[in-house]
């Protein structure tokens, strides 16, 4: 069990405007020298980062919420497809001619061989199994069946390829993974948050620039405890970001099992900006932080999303894709995006190379529990949730 007290949130009203809220609530938190926390603080135990049978069931739980899989822009126009492996799952994703795009189970019905070696195309047209060439169509339904005789009982119309939920926002394709979960609505799982990311300019049609995944050797939650405090950037960060800073400054707000950090800079003490026309993305980080493992960063002109892929207790695989407002129309624009990218993973790999020294650390018996601070809550906060719903799961199962 983890071991925490009840703890009291500070959180905004929902229908307090966005920008004036955090205004006001960055106000006192600098004149105060305290954003938001809890009264206690509270342990998380190792075991929780330690377990190969508790990541599996992780995983799976991840399987039943959206995950980002691509840039909508991967797939610009009717007819373009992908067919690539997330978190364990072989997809076919087709831009459907009604400007939808699906997401399908790369599996054939018949003895299951995958169906599209990975790759992406434009025109979409019969995909076939190199095993015995059933065929299918772009919209995932089963077209073709060579000597079709030798099989009486089979429904043709039931025996598509597998299609998932899907929902494209803020420019990136979101895919419930589970198919149990295929009648599902991705968009109300991603709920208010999203609603609130795509209010910001540039983010409901974003462009998808230099995509990539690495692997990191410590525990998943790890990585996703760092995201949510601001308590580590004047020591971790000191390189890189930590100047940019207010030092231990977040404003937190929760939606759902989703959250919303402010984590304030240092310029809005020296500019004291009005609150009439408050730019909030000009003085602090947002960060959109999607239950359960899922970071949009949010600056100034663009957006940098990670997605964190549990591979085994120890192990991670990191997806991000950088979410800019158009397609780069110069070199020096790509410079300038790529510049941005790099930085970000200047700055992440400092993080990362830290959950990989926890990571070390945990098993030598130093500590029973890792121990959190008041001001780092929300992630005590996403522990509890996290076991809540892994409970519902196996009730259901
Ligand atoms: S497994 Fe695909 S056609 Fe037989
Ligand atoms: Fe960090």
């Amino acid at each position: 069990m983890i071991e925490r007290r009840p703890i009291e949130l500070k959180v905004s009203r929902m229908n307090d405007s966005f920008a004036t809220d955090l205004h006001r609530r960055a106000t006192v938190a600098m004149q105060t020298g305290h954003a938001d926390a809890d009264e206690h603080g509270g342990r998380i135990p190792v075991g929780q980062y330690m377990s190969d049978a508790l990541t599996n069931q992780e995983l799976g739980l991840l399987r039943q919420h959206p995950q980002p899989v691509v840039a909508s822009s991967s797939l610009a126009l009717p007819g373009a497809w992908l067919s690539l492996t997330h978190f364990g799952v072989p997809l076919l994703l087709v831009r459907q001619e009604n400007g939808r795009v699906e997401a399908f189970i790369n599996v054939c019905r018949h003895r299951g061989a995958r169906v599209v070696p990975e790759g992406s195309g434009n025109e979409a047209g019969m995909f076939v199994c190199p095993y015995h060439a059933w065929s299918y169509g772009p919209d995932g339904a089963l077209r073709g069946v060579p000597e079709s005789f030798g099989f009486p009982c089979l429904k043709r119309e039931e025996s598509g390829l597998r299609k998932l939920a899907t929902v494209e926002r803020a420019g990136v394709v979101w895919v419930v993974l589970d198919p149990s979960l295929s009648e599902s609505d991705p968009g109300e799982r991603l709920g208010a948050l999203m609603d609130n990311l795509e209010s910001l300019e540039g983010l409901s049609k974003s462009v998808g620039f230099a995509p990539r995944s690495y692997i990191v050797e410590a525990n998943w939650k790890l990585l996703v405890d760092g995201t949510f405090e601001a308590y580590h950037f004047k020591v971790a960060h000191r390189q890189t970001i930590a100047h940019l800073f207010a030092g231990n400054m977040q404003i937190i707000d929760e939606f759902d099992l989703h959250r919303r950090l402010y984590l304030i800079k240092a310029r809005f003490a020296e500019d004291k900006p009005d609150i009439i026309g408050f730019d909030p993305r000009k003085y602090g980080n947002i960060i959109y932080s999607f239950f359960p493992a899922t970071m949009i960063l949010v600056q100034p002109d663009h957006a940098q999303l990670s997605s964190l892929e549990p591979l085994s207790a120890t192990r991670t695989r990191v997806h991000e894709v950088t979410l800019i407002p158009q397609p780069p129309a110069s070199d020096k624009a790509t410079r300038y995006w790529q510049a941005n990218v790099d930085l970000y993973r200047r700055t992440l790999a400092e993080d990362y190379e830290l959950a990989e020294s926890i990571q070390t650390g945990l098993a030598t018996g130093a500590n029973e529990a890792l121990t959190f601070g008041t001001f780092e809550y929300s992630a005590l906060r996403f522990h509890s949730q996290l076991q809540q719903q892994l409970a519902a799961m196996s009730t259901a199962g």
